[in-house]
């Protein structure tokens, strides 16, 4: 295992934190180390509504605290249940602009009993930079933390 998931991986088993604050530490951690994520947050099912709520984020604080399914790339894997990267925003109509130096994403949905309950979505400032450890990394992310919730 990486050394970047052992240190995600003690966040969420600390029994010091609740989970907003391990979802905080989690997003922290993320952006000090990987130099090109450079907003990271949680998006939730905001209750029985088909829509996705903020969660904690690191980064420029952004308009899009609501977000209905199936709107920009956050509510198109709320209804796609798979992983998007968008190597250049600039080429997707179905888009969310949350700040104008945001110029890749992608966004890793959060399964909870077989349904999708939320997501991971990462913004970076470099046109094309995750790579398939990122993506992996994530989706192994998104399973650790399905456990807490
Ligand atoms: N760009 C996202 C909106 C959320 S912000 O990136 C934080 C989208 O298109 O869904």
């Amino acid at each position: 295992m990486s050394e970047l998931k052992k240190r995600l991986s003690s966040i969420l088993e600390s029994p010091k934190h609740n989970t907003e604050e391990k979802l905080q530490k989690v997003c922290h951690l993320l952006d000090q180390e990987i130099s090109y994520f450079n907003w990271t947050g949680f998006y939730f099912k905001n209750g029985d509504k088909d829509e996705l709520k903020l969660g904690p984020y690191v980064g420029a604080p952004t308009d899009h605290d609501i977000i209905p399914y199936g709107k920009g790339i956050c509510g198109q894997v709320a209804v796609s249940n798979e992983t998007f990267v968008v190597p250049d925003v600039h080429q997707q109509d179905n888009y969310l602009s949350c700040s104008i130096d945001t110029k890749a994403e992608i966004v890793v949905p959060i399964f909870k009993d077989g349904q999708n309950i939320g997501q991971i979505d990462i913004d970076s400032h470099k046109i094309d930079p995750f790579t398939d450890e990122d993506r992996e990394l994530l989706e192994w992310l998104c399973k650790e933390v399905s456990k807490i919730l």
